[in-house]
């Protein structure tokens, strides 16, 4: 685990931990974190492990004008077997690079950066909070450094790892929530960048999140922004729907993000003997299920939630219930079934825990 390489100043009086049950979401940060610099000459270059704290930036840093910016979501866990285990990291480092692709940033040594990672977690790990629903989220991001104006690729980057113990993702924990179906704003176009995790996706969210909060419903279920008609994710999840014995979720179209969580879903409801069809559906047809008595189940899948059921959708002037506004039994199994593997209460036929 541990890299030679690696440079480590560590902080000279450690932060007083918070409570489990304070814990909430991506409020608290542990005592260290990973950052790594990138320039042109250099490539990426002086990797460390420093104490967690403010940062400077050059106020033209082009991160701030033009978003040049990605980033990805992990969980570790400490389990009784194991030891301190991650949930599939490699999808993360990799997904990240597939990020940096779209975004033109440098790619990164996956191998390097993970094994930063695992050496950051081993360091604070007693920050690993042990409690149901908790786990300790990293967040690996890089932004665009170099100070400039002009509007093209960065010649200078920063990699950094920062880590929050965190609790469920919804202070309710696994609960449905109120989906409302967004037909003004759109996430995401085709040849855009809905497919990369970088928080320009996230930004253009907000707005429609804030409108959907303000009618009394919890979250946005986007559609594409090009006919404005087929499903794409659920807030800053993706989205499933069980049909008539069927598990659908919109394919991978270029503006839906390839979610680790929704690729173990369909691996594990497969291997279930459930059938799962990744297409496109739209708004229309799943209301047209809902009719007829099919639409059995929805949920979105996530790290920060895991599995986040839906219990009721709003669209246009229609306002149904959708599993009697319960937990429904897959999106039940499923969440006791992943978080079981990243829990390590349950086995790993998968080899998912690393
Ligand atoms: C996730 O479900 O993990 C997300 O993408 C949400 C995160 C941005 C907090």
């Amino acid at each position: 685990m541990s890299h030679s390489n690696l440079k480590f100043i560590q902080r000279e009086q450690l932060k007083v931990k918070p409570k489990a049950s304070e814990l909430g979401f991506g409020k608290y940060f542990t005592d260290h974190m990973f950052v790594m610099d990138y320039s042109t000459e250099q490539g990426w270059y002086d990797g460390r492990i420093v104490p967690y704290g403010p940062i400077s930036l050059d106020p033209s840093a082009m991160v701030f004008h033009y978003g040049q910016e990605v980033f990805e979501g992990m969980k570790a866990y400490k389990t009784e077997k194991e030891g301190i285990v991650l949930f599939r990291p490699n999808m993360n480092v990799k997904r990240m690079n597939d990020s940096c692709d779209r975004l033109s940033i440098p790619q990164i040594d996956t191998e390097y950066v993970l094994s930063a990672i695992k050496e950051l977690i081993k360091i604070d790990q007693e920050w690993i909070p042990e409690g149901d629903g908790t786990s300790l989220y990293i967040r690996p991001f890089i932004i665009a450094t170099e100070p400039c104006l002009g509007v093209r690729a960065a010649k200078q980057y920063q990699l950094l790892v920062i880590m929050s113990p965190v609790g469920s993702y919804y202070k309710e924990g696994i609960h449905p929530v109120s989906i409302y179906v967004e037909d003004h704003y759109v996430r995401a176009v085709r040849g855009g960048t809905g497919a990369a995790k970088t928080s320009g996706n996230y930004a253009a969210g907000i707005k429609a999140q804030e409108v959907a909060k303000d009618l009394g419903y919890s979250q946005v279920l986007w559609l594409d922004g090009v006919e404005n008609k087929y499903i794409e994710e659920v807030g800053s999840m993706n989205v499933f729907f069980k049909v008539n014995g069927e598990v659908i979720t919109p394919e991978l179209s270029g503006s839906i993000l390839a979610g680790i969580t929704r690729d173990s879903v369909i691996a594990m409801l497969r291997s279930w003997g459930v059938p799962v069809t990744e297409r496109k559906i739209s708004v229309e047809e799943l209301f047209d299920a809902h009719q007829k008595g099919q639409l059995e189940e929805a949920f979105g899948t996530g790290t920060a939630a895991v599995i986040s059921p839906i219990g009721s959708m709003k669209w246009e002037e229609q306002q149904i219930e959708i599993a009697g506004g319960e937990i429904g039994e897959c999106a039940h199994k499923l969440y006791d079934s992943i978080t079981g593997i990243q829990r390590g209460t349950l086995d790993d036929p998968f080899g998912w825990r690393q």
